[in-house]
């Protein structure tokens, strides 16, 4: 069982292999088709589509909220579809996720909302609030730890839940759409915050369809159209 915390990486290993995927939704509509990628350790890509290119669905694919009809996945080295139930929650652990507009707990404070992360993938009580600290101080939020979502701007709530996606120090991030409702500065500044996430290590499979933000990076840009990798 590798998909625990203590599992060794190797440099230089692939964090996430997609080998020959396809989905088809209600067996006739192929949302992807023969698909294959890799994301080495410590690598940022960026995965490129329009609208309906499929790059949600391969991202539910990686987290098991789907499976393929026809491929491989593997993250660490592990089958994705060889999980029981009980290890998928070890996946997602491994694997920080954010999506379009944040989608924090609209109820919880900032720091609550990060606590909550750590409270249900078993962290020590003790450990929380430092490890929740940490993350907010990361992202620039400290001072707004006690704040609920709804009292900071789009772009706050966007890096409060990228601070929750790092608690559990995933090996790889995958982030959907992350600047989907923002502005171009708050934009800027999650795209800045990324960098600085994948220069501590983490790797990054970054979803947009928006080419313009990402056009001047430095990353490894994979295409995506009609389910295909371009
Ligand atoms: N649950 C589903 N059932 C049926 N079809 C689906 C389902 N989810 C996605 N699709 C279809 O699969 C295709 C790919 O959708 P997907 O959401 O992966 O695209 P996307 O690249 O993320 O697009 P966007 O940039 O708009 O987020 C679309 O044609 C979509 O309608
Ligand atoms: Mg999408």
């Amino acid at each position: 069982m590798q998909l625990n915390e203590k599992a060794p990486i190797r440099s230089e290993e692939a964090i996430l292999e997609v080998k020959d995927v396809s989905k088809i939704y209600a067996r006739k509509w192929a949302a992807l088709q023969n698909v294959s990628l890799q994301v080495n350790r410590g690598e940022f890509v960026l995965l490129v589509g329009s609208c309906g290119a499929g790059k949600t669905t391969l991202i539910r694919l990686i987290t098991r909220e789907e499976s393929p009809t026809a491929g491989t996945i593997r993250v660490v080295g592990e089958d994705v579809s060889s999980l029981g139930r009980k290890a998928i929650p070890y996946l997602r652990r491994r694997l920080g996720l954010v999506f379009q507009g944040g989608k924090l707990l609209g109820d919880r404070s900032i720091f609550e909302n990060i606590a909550f992360t750590l409270r249900v993938t078993g962290a020590k009580k003790r450990e929380i609030s430092k490890k929740a600290m940490t993350a907010l101080t990361l992202v620039g939020l400290a001072h707004k730890a006690g704040c609920l979502p709804s009292q900071l701007s789009g772009g706050e709530q966007q890096r409060a839940a990228i601070a929750r996606a790092l608690v559990n120090k995933p090996v790889l991030l995958l982030a959907d759409e992350p600047t989907g409702n923002l502005d171009p500065d708050a934009s800027q500044e999650v795209l800045d915050l990324l960098a600085k996430i994948n220069r501590f290590g983490t790797a990054i499979l970054l979803a947009t369809h928006d080419t313009n933000l990402v056009s001047g990076l430095p990353y490894r840009r994979i295409e995506i159209a009609n389910g295909q990798i371009a």
